[in-house]
């Protein structure tokens, strides 16, 4: 018989995984405790915005393969494995992650399983967690230790998350016994046979190389960061200096987009949870420099405010500002520590009247920023601005026209806040055009 999934927690991470697990054959049960969002998805619509979902899960819903409840009892005598997807935010006040979901899944499901079963953690967790559930999880589970766990992070993107899962680069699985690994293992035949390389390890390996990863990628953005800071001190081009760092292999072209930095639902409060794990592990001297790479995060988009002041003439009274981008990054409506909305917040409190314009973040900006103010298209925006931020890389953005836009503005003047737009074409359409890290 096929083997029968459960996915507890229905975000951006579950609700892919829910439907990717469909894709690959199996019988699938999606788990919530939010009834409104199980409705949504047991119609077969995805309640967020990320590319290729929607038909995926659709096409699961329909073919009966995949359903979803807020029923663990269902869940716990459905599945064979369980994938543990809840998320992990980062505590108020504090840098530490906020484990709350994750023990109570374990909760819930533990008292339902009573036979053979692996429980697969995919939710990013400070190290040590894995171990701890474990032993939480053969406690209260009446299978006793036939009711096993293993960890297996996720490292899929907003915006490519069905791209990553079905074809990710790597698989990694954290494990304490063959069983638990067999079973993995044939999970994921589908694509260990097409070739994505997997990783064995033991449980707190498997945690930490998330943790690790998100830091590397964080560290990188913030490197070529700090270069456009010298750069702006010095008068050089950070696109170009990363341009020709790219063609060192050693180095790579890739995460070395200078401008706004990151934000979203990981990078930073990952980064954050890591310091604070290794405090607690005594090996906080270790990790002493992302509170650097946070730093320097955090200082560009203070440095955006001001480039935006300096273009007002030194302040933002009476002046009209456009702001293009609300999602945290392009192809995603996800605003979860957005640099964009930090920006038109800042400008807005500085006294700046700003319109905000996203292709998909709108309504999600709108819960989080109800007093900016939210129009219906860029062109929109931009009418009789003093002044356009670029703040989200959409390719709706690049696409524009800047000679059409300058119709509409009152001063032809732009800040590219993520070194995007083509600033040959903008400065040959009359525009004043300033990027971070640029002349
Ligand atoms: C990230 C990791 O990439 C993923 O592996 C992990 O599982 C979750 O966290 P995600 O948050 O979806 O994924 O976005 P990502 O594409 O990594 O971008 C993160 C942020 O960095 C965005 O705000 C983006 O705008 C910014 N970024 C990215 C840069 O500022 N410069 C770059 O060169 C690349």
């Amino acid at each position: 018989m096929s083997i029968r999934v459960t996915v507890i927690g229905t975000g951006y991470l579950g609700a892919t995984h829910a439907a990717a697990m469909a894709e690959l054959g199996y019988d699938v049960i999606g788990i919530d405790v939010e009834p409104e969002k199980i409705a949504e998805l047991s119609a077969g619509r995805v309640p967020f915005y990320e590319p290729g979902l929607d038909e995926l899960l659709a096409k699961h819903v329909a073919s009966g393969r995949l359903r979803f409840t807020t029923d663990y009892a269902e869940a716990g005598s459905f599945g064979d494995i369980h994938f543990i997807c809840v998320g992990t935010p980062q505590l108020k006040g504090e840098f530490a992650a906020d484990m709350r979901y994750v023990d109570s899944s374990i909760e819930m499901l533990a008292p339902h399983l009573t036979r053979p079963c692996l429980v697969v953690g995919k939710s990013t967790v400070p190290v040590g967690t894995a171990a701890r559930v474990a032993d939480r999880l053969t406690a209260l589970a009446p299978a006793g230790s036939d009711a096993e766990l293993a960890w297996n992070p996720e490292f899929l993107r907003e915006g490519f998350a069905v791209e990553d899962t079905l074809r990710p680069n790597r698989l990694v699985i954290g494990v304490t016994s063959e069983r638990a690994e067999q079973v993995l293992r044939e999970v994921y035949a589908p694509l260990l046979d097409a070739g994505v390389p997997l990783v064995v390890t033991d449980l707190p390996t498997s945690e930490l190389v998330k943790a690790s990863a998100n830091a590397f990628l964080a560290t990188k953005i913030s490197f070529i960061n700090a270069m456009a800071e010298v750069c702006e001190a010095a008068g050089a081009d950070v696109t170009l200096l990363a341009k020709a760092l790219s063609y060192d292999d050693r180095i790579g072209g890739k995460f070395l987009g200078a401008g706004l930095g990151f934000g979203g639902g990981c990078l930073p409060k990952d980064i954050r949870a890591f310091m604070a794990r290794a405090g607690e592990l005594g090996a906080d001297q270790a990790l002493t420099f992302l509170r650097e790479v946070d730093a320097i995060n955090m200082r560009r988009r203070a440095r955006v405010v001001e480039l935006a002041r300096e273009q007002c003439n030194g302040s933002f009274l009476g002046r009209r500002i456009a702001v293009l981008g609300a999602a945290f990054k392009p192809d995603s409506d996800d605003i979860r520590d957005s640099p964009a909305l930090n920006v038109a917040a800042q400008i807005q409190l500085q006294g700046g009247d700003v319109s905000v314009y996203d292709p998909k973040a709108m309504d999600n900006a709108r819960k989080a920023y109800p007093s900016l103010t939210y129009v219906d298209s860029a062109a929109e925006a931009c009418r009789g601005a003093h002044l356009v931020l670029h703040l989200t890389e959409w390719a709706e953005f690049r696409a524009m026209d800047p000679a059409t836009l300058g119709e509409v503005v009152a001063e032809r003047k732009i800040v590219d806040g993520r070194n995007a737009l083509d600033l040959a074409q903008w400065r040959a359409a009359g525009w004043t055009y300033r990027a971070l890290g640029r002349p």
